[in-house]
This record gives structure tokens, C-alpha cells and sequence, in this order.
């Protein structure tokens, strides 16, 4: 039954220490944990410790044995009455023996293996699957923690903090200790055993300390792991020259493995990512790869000061720390790089997917209030709208005051599991402003509308803007109230000489509507609002072209000028779905045209010239059909192609130029998105083809993975008939290396061709795929339902029945993964009624599947209630 925010209470006892000796095998492995307990308050209660699929071996207190008759013990907790503490006083001692079986556990979450080596993953409530315990995150205790596993087989035994002891044990076995000194709930312990390739470096802090940093990777990996440590030393030395935040412990270690749920976790001092975010060389690794290495090693690292020094109080609060540590995560990749493009990636992503998250069933406010399975909620709102909701506080009281509110968070807060209230709290001390009205962003959900309009007053030169705000209103929602909306314009007026001049402004949208008066303004104004995306909310502002052309060509702020070209071309794609006849305009050409000749950034020149996603415009559309939507993108592809081929083909060829002379990633992907429309010619469809065979002509310093794949995708969307060929060159190529067998998988589901199903069924039996690799399972049947819509949202249903069948798969192999790529089939909401219907089947099917797992069970009485 599901939980509630409301329901807190603090933990009845504390537990000040554990001690944890585990001794690894692939069926039976022991864990015995002593637990240093004390009553945290006067009452008398029992002691309930969470724990799911392990076997009890034996409980002792106080050094008693205790008997069957003594205690309580079900399928998710073990209670000690509390007649058994009457009389003890102060701290007492816990012993708690168990087996788990980690090669039976395909769920990945506790202990598990993945290939040869043991790892384990206990955020949220993982923990609980192996020991006994109280699993929540508010309970804290130092950790030491002893590993025993077969010496061969398992050369490096790893866990958290610093190593105090080692050494030889009979039969072939032997041991580590590791002792943690920072009191951590036991959503932040982790134990690592296998054979490993090591990478080391250091790095010293500004305060001097030394610290030993240590990477392992599977074997033969080493070199690969070179980006991931040169990523991990930026990301230590940028929290210290922005947050003045030190690390704390002697050693960092980091260890990739194949079997991950997800990313990555930012356990204390020894962090277990997905090997997807470590591994990289330039043959192997995309551009894009490069980035989110970066980007997810430096989320990690930050998170030992926002998650580990303060951590959650309890799991609504989860937003505290990943809102606060992905805001810090997108500023360090802006600073690495691009600032404008940076963002401009971030306002993608929320767009097409947590707009979408927060339209659909599952929509949470960032601070959620009823939970089933907390593994749920680690979401697009949580996340991404999270980091929103911080940015947005940035910008009410600047980036001095932010800095600020930091500092004062840790002064009161290190070392404690604390709630978005106390964050808020303590940013509102340090900047004297009001944060009353703000909090709202944590408990409202869904998109706000804004509309706007405007008036311009000759006479008096005055300029006003109206602006209204709604937030949806929904049964579990019925009178949202008005938020505190930072709004950030500009206003772009003709100077004395003629020339367009523009002026910043910042509003403060605090009422349900309200008026806001520009005096002075010498003519009637082009405003160009919400620069740098300043808050998430979808706008309406009646504009037209002319103005939208002039903010694209004037506006100061580089988001503002891509966001007016991006609602120039929704307005198009919107046209060309409910209009046959619809006639794109000529200006657009010339615009694109101009875009190609102009002296912007190569990177930002590509984010202008790619068109918004199938998923961000679907949300844009009331009951849109998928068929016409996938028809009216490729239209309006064509029309620009077509019109700008010369300067296409021009800029591409220029771009393959500057290749050779060096590694620029903007350029590559200006030449990239050029490639995408001229491949849809047929006068330049070869073009993929040759550039595909440039980058695997054998010649080491043309091979190139972003341009290898960049043509196979342009291949795969067109099918063309160079495309099998290239796909079985590719797969030949690189089948020893999974990873980018994942990427060969991907474009596979993605390939627009009618015999596609027949096609999933065959890559289902490839020697290489598996269900219980959650990175295989999401490149295959995650790609074609985010990738391919044109036949995922196939009229026939056989895209739905597709995914629905592997989803009742994974619901017994591995709940988690199956949850997250239910995603497409619950947000049915946005599409015409034929295809609801064809969706909503699957998801009775799936309702009604034996053994239902939480994690989809919540998901699917949520979107069946809708
Ligand atoms: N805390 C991790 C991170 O953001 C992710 C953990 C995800 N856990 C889960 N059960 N889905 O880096
Ligand atoms: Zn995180």
C-alpha cells in the first residue's frame, strides 16, 4: 500500500553503528551485521527492520541467541517485540546473520552480480534486500564494513571510506575492511569484488589534502577509462572554485559495470556507474558520449556535498538532492562548454519528455506526496523540473546570494537528512527574500500556461504586458494556486540610428494575472520572453513571423533567438497536420539560408537548424494523429532541404573540410544535421553512404563514431538500400564491444521500413541480446518506441502489442526496467481517440499479468483511472 508525505514520523531508534562482514558467493552469500542501537525517544516500540528477499539465519541481542518465539518475521520486515528492550538501557547490540542469493537476483537491486563481478545497488530501498535493517535514509550510522570472497576470482574487494585492514584467509580466500566516518544512511553503502583493470591518479585539494583516485573497468579496458578520470579532476576542481566544496575521504574510487539500472551512484567514496558513463575512446565513443560521461561523473562527484553530507530526510524529499545536484551538474557542463547550447539541451529534454511526464498519469509535483514504489520517482520532474525549480531560484536572488544560501544550507545542515523546506529556508536567510510563494513549485504539479498580451500606447510611450498564469486542474488538483515565476525579456526597439537595440528585464509573475508598465518606450516594442528559458512553463504570445524573424536575427539572448526559430517551425508542423495544402513559406528558406552563412557557433547554428522533436510537438496538439504528425515533420524536412540544399551541401562540405583539420565537436555536428536533411534527396542520398564508408575505410585517423553513426541514422530514417550492408559491416565490426553493439541495436529498432516487426524479432534472437541487461533491453525496444513512431504509433497496434509483450517480460526479470519503458504507452493522453483505445488495450493486458510487480502495478492504475 502506498506511503504518504504526510505520514512522517522520526525514526523510533537510531543506530549509531554497523558492522557488516560479508562473505561472497554466487548462491549463498552470508552477511552478518551488528548493529549499535539506542532508543531515540521515551516510548515503548517494537523494533521493525525492513528486509526483502534474504533468508534469516539467526538474530542474537545482547549477545542472547534469540528464538523463533521471540520474534516476528513476514516477507518485508523483522520485528523484536518491544518487551525485549524493557529493560536494556542505552545502546545495545544486534546481531543479525542472513544469506542472499545475488546470482538469482535479476532485479539489480542489492546485492547482484553483473558478469564476474558482485556489486550492489541500494538507493532507494535496496538495502533491505541484503540485511535486515532500517532502511530509510534519515537513519545514519558510521559503516565498517568487511568483504571475504575467493582471492583469484576476486582480487579487489571494495566498499566504503578508507581500507583499515587486509590479508590471506584459508582455502583461497581473502579480505578487506573499509571503515566509513561519515555517519550515511544505508541508501549510500556499497560493496564491489572482481578482477578489475585499475586506473589511479590524484588529485589535491585547495586545502591540501592528497587524495588517491582510483577507476576500475573490466578488464582490457584501461585506456578507455582515461576521459572518465580527466572528468572526474575538472568536476573536483570546479566545486571548488565555484561552492568553495572540498572532498573529504583519502581515496575516490569509481567502478564500471555492464548490469545497471541506471546511470550512476553516488555512493560515499565509492561511486558504481553503468559503464556506458566510463568508458570511451575515440573509435568507440559519439560526441555525445564524451558529454554525458562528463556530465554524470561531475553529477556523482557533486553529490558528496548535496546528498551525502546533507542527505534526505525521507524519499519525497529526494528533489533536495537530485533537483540541487543536476542544476549544479548542467552549470559545470555549461562552463566546460557551450553555455548556450548546454541549455538550449536542457530545454529539449524537458520539453519533449517532462513536459510530457507532467501532462500524463503519472504527474507529481517535484516533491511528491504519495508514493508505492519509490523507484518511480526518480524522474523527469524530479530531475530535471527539480534543477528548474533551483535555477528559477538562482535567478530571483542572483548568483551572489545563491552562493550565499549554500554556504549557510551547509553551515546549519552537514551531517543531517533534512527537507526542501530547510533548502528554501535557508536560501531565503541568506538573501532576505520572501520564499513563501516560491515553495508552491514543490507541491503543485504540471506545466503552467502563461498568456500574454500586449499593449503599446503611442502617446504616452508606454508598454504593457498582461501576463496570466494556470497551472492544470485535475481531480487530485482542483485549485492550483499562482506560483512565483521569474520572467526574463527583452525588448527590441529601433536606436536613434535605425539599428535594433535590445533591453534585459526581469519580471516577477507572482499574481494569477498581472500588468506590468514600461515607460519611455519610444515605439511599440518585439519582446522576446522567457530568456535562458527562465522558467519551465509553456508560453503563449500571439507573434508574428516578422517578429519571431527579428528576435531570430536581434534578440541578445542566444536562447531567445533559438526558441523563436523553434516556434516558427512548431507553427509549421502544427499548419502542415490539419492542412493538405498548407504552403511552408519562402522566408523560411532565406532564414535558413542566412543561419548557414552566419558567424554563429557551429554548435548553435546545428540546435538552430534541428527541428523540434515528434515528442515535444505531440504535446503541443490536442489528440494530435501520429501518422500526420511523423508526415508533417518529414514535410517540412523536405521543403527545407530542398530549398537550402546548395547551402547545405555547401556548409556540410565546408564542415568535412575543418574535419580534417581537426577535432571540432560543434562542427561535427553542424556537418551532421546538414547530413540529415540532404540524405532525404535523392539528387544527395549517397552522401550517408560515402560518409559512412569515410569514417570505416580503415584509416585510424578518419574513423570516427559520431559520423559513423550520424550516417547510419540518416541511413535508417530513409531505409535506404546502402543501409543493410552497413549494419551487418558495423555489427561485424564491433561485436566484441557491447557497448556499441547497444548503439548498432538502437539503430536497428529504428529503421522506417514496413517489415520493422519481423525485423524486432530477429534482433530479439541475436546471440548478443539479453532482457536482463537493462542497457540491451532499453537500446532495443526503448529505441523503437522513442525513435521510431512512425511505427511504434502504427495504426494496426503492432507497435503497442510489441512493447507491452516485452514490458510483461521484464515485469518478472526486472521491474524497474520494465517501468521505465512503459513511459510511451501511459502518456496516450495526447493522441487521437483510434490510438488511445489501440494503447489503453495493451495496458488492461498488462494490468492483468500474475504477479504484477509495484513498480508497473502504480503506473497502471494510474494511467487506467485517467
Ligand atoms: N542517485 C542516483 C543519481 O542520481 C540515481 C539512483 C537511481 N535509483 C533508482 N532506484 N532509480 O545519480
Ligand atoms: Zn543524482
Amino acid at each position: 500500500s502506498p506511503r504518504f508525505l504526510s505520514d512522517y514520523s522520526p525514526s523510533d531508534f537510531n543506530i549509531s553503528h554497523v558492522n557488516l562482514t560479508v562473505t561472497l558467493d554466487d548462491k549463498n552469500t552470508q552477511v552478518v551485521s551488528e548493529l549499535l542501537v539506542t532508543k531515540a525517544n521515551e516510548s515503548l516500540c517494537d523494533l521493525v527492520l525492513n528486509g526483502e528477499h534474504v533468508k534469516l539465519i539467526s538474530i542474537t541481542l545482547e549477545n542472547q541467541a534469540l528464538s523463533a518465539q521471540q520474534y516476528e518475521i513476514n516477507d518485508t520486515h523483522l520485528t523484536l517485540p518491544s518487551s525485549l528492550f524493557s529493560k536494556t538501557q542505552g545502546e545495545f547490540k544486534v546481531v543479525i546473520v542472513t544469506e542472499v542469493n545475488p546470482e538469482e537476483n535479476t532485479a539489480l537491486e542489492g546485492l547482484f552480480k553483473s558478469g564476474e563481478a558482485f556489486c550492489t545497488q541500494c538507493e532507494a530501498e535496496g538495502f533491505r534486500r541484503i540485511t535486515y535493517y532500517l532502511d530509510r535514509p534519515d537513519v545514519m550510522a558510521t559503516f565498517t564494513t568487511k568483504v571475504i570472497a575467493n582471492k583469484v576470482n576476486y582480487p579487489y574487494l571494495l566498499a566504503n571510506g578508507n581500507k583499515i585492514d587486509s590479508g590471506d584467509l584459508a582455502e583461497g580466500m581473502h579480505f578487506v575492511t573499509w571503515y566509513d566516518p561519515f555517519p550515511k544512511p544505508c541508501y549510500l553503502f556499497a560493496l564491489v569484488a572482481g578482477n578489475f583493470d585499475l586506473l589511479t591518479d590524484s588529485f589535491t585539494t585547495s586545502s591540501g589534502r592528497e587524495v588517491n583516485l582510483e577507476i576500475f573497468v573490466d578488464q582490457g579496458n584501461l585506456h578507455k577509462a582515461e576521459h572518465a578520470m580527466t572528468s572526474l579532476k575538472k568536476s573536483m576542481a570546479w566545486d571548488e572554485q565555484v561552492y568553495g566544496l572540498e572532498y573529504d575521504l583519502d581515496i575516490y574510487m569509481i567502478v564500471a559495470v555492464d548490469f545497471f539500472n541506471m546511470g550512476a551512484m553516488e555512493n560515499k567514496g565509492l561511486n558504481v556507474f553503468n559503464s556506458k558513463y566510463v568508458l570511451a575512446d575515440s573509435d568507440c565513443a559519439t560526441d555525445s558520449d564524451y558529454f554525458n560521461i562528463e556530465a554524470v561523473i561531475a553529477h556523482e562527484y557533486f553529490h558528496n556535498w548535496t546528498g551525502n553530507r546533507v542527505t534526505c530526510r525521507d524519499w519525497f524529499q529526494l528533489s533536495l538532492k537530485e533537483g540541487l545536484t543536476v542544476f549544479r551538474d548542467q552549470q559545470f557542463s555549461a562552463d566546460m562548454h557551450s553555455s548556450a547550447v548546454t541549455r538550449i539541451q536542457n530545454v529539449r529534454l524537458l520539453r519533449a519528455q517532462q513536459f510530457a511526464e507532467d501532462a500524463g498519469p503519472m504527474a507529481h509535483p517535484i516533491r511528491p506526496t504519495k508514493v508505492l514504489e519509490m523507484n518511480n520517482f526518480y524522474t523527469l520532474t524530479v530531475y530535471e523540473k527539480g534543477a528548474e525549480v533551483i535555477r528559477m531560484l538562482h535567478t530571483l536572488i542572483g548568483a551572489e546570494n545563491f552562493r550565499k544560501g549554500m554556504d549557510l544550507y551547509f553551515k546549519r545542515y552537514d551531517g543531517m537528512a533534512v527537507t526542501c523546506d530547510d533548502f528554501i529556508d535557508a536560501m531565503s536567510s541568506a538573501s532576505a527574500k520572501d520564499l513563501s510563494q516560491f515553495k508552491l513549485w514543490y507541491s503543485q504539479f504540471g506545466t503552467p500556461q502563461i498568456n500574454v498580451s500586449e499593449v503599446y500606447d503611442t502617446l504616452t510611450k508606454t508598454y504593457q504586458l498582461t501576463l496570466s498564469q494556470q497551472s492544470p486542474v485535475t481531480k487530485s488538483q482542483l485549485d492550483p494556486k499562482a506560483l512565483h515565476i521569474p520572467i526574463k525579456l527583452e525588448l527590441l526597439l529601433p536606436d536613434s540610428e535605425g539599428k535594433m537595440a535590445s533591453k534585459s528585464h526581469m519580471l516577477e509573475l507572482t499574481e494569477q494575472e498581472q500588468t506590468f508598465t514600461f515607460n519611455d518606450v519610444t515605439t511599440k516594442p518585439i519582446t522576446a520572453l522567457l530568456a535562458d528559458f527562465s522558467a519551465p512553463v509553456k508560453l503563449t504570445f500571439e507573434q508574428d513571423e516578422q517578429s519571431l524573424y527579428t528576435i531570430i536575427n536581434h534578440a541578445q539572448n542566444s536562447f531567445c533567438r533559438w526558441d523563436a526559430g523553434q516556434q516558427l517551425l512548431i507553427s509549421y508542423i502544427k499548419r502542415l497536420t490539419i492542412d493538405n495544402d498548407f504552403v511552408l513559406p519562402q522566408a523560411l528558406i532565406n532564414s535558413i539560408d542566412t543561419l548557414l552563412t552566419s558567424k554563429n557557433e557551429h554548435a548553435f547554428i546545428a540546435e538552430q537548424l534541428q527541428l523540434p522533436s515528434f515528442d515535444e510537438v505531440a504535446g503541443l496538439i490536442d489528440k494530435v494523429s501520429p501518422q500526420r504528425l511523423v508526415e508533417a515533420i518529414k514535410k517540412l524536412s523536405i521543403f527545407i532541404a530542398k530549398g537550402a540544399q546548395e547551402n547545405l551541401l555547401r556548409t556540410y562540405q565546408y564542415c568535412q573540410e575543418q574535419g580534417r583539420l581537426g577535432n571540432n565537436v560543434g562542427t561535427r555536428s553542424l556537418k551532421n544535421i546538414c547530413l540529415q536533411y540532404l540524405s532525404l534527396l535523392t539528387t544527395s542520398q549517397s552522401l550517408a553512404q560515402k560518409q559512412y564508408d569515410l569514417a570505416n575505410n580503415g584509416l585510424v585517423q578518419n574513423e570516427n563514431m559520431t559520423d559513423s553513426l550520424a550516417a547510419l541514422t540518416c541511413a535508417a530514417k530513409i531505409n535506404a538500400e546502402s543501409l543493410t550492408n552497413q549494419l551487418s559491416h558495423f555489427e561485424n565490426k564491433w561485436q566484441d564491444t557491447t557497448l556499441v553493439m547497444d548503439k548498432w541495436f538502437a539503430i536497428n529498432a529504428s529503421v522506417e521500413t514496413e517489415t520493422i516487426f519481423e525485423h524486432l524479432d530477429q534482433l530479439m534472437e541475436h546471440p548478443l541480446f539479453t532482457l536482463k541487461n537493462p542497457n540491451r533491453a532499453r537500446s532495443l525496444i526503448g529505441a523503437f518506441a522513442m525513435n521510431n513512431p512512425k511505427y511504434f504509433h502504427c495504426p494496426t497496434g503492432r507497435g503497442y502489442e510489441f512493447l507491452a509483450a516485452q514490458i510483461a517480460k521484464l515485469n518478472t526479470i526486472n521491474p524497474q526496467v520494465a517501468s521505465r519503458l512503459i513511459t510511451p504507452l501511459i502518456q496516450f493522453k495526447s493522441f487521437e481517440a483510434s490510438h488511445q483505445i489501440l494503447m489503453k488495450e495493451q495496458l488492461v493486458k498488462l494490468h492483468n499479468l500474475p504477479e504484477l510487480s509495484n513498480d508497473l502495478k502504480e503506473k497502471l492504475d494510474a494511467a487506467l483511472a485517467d
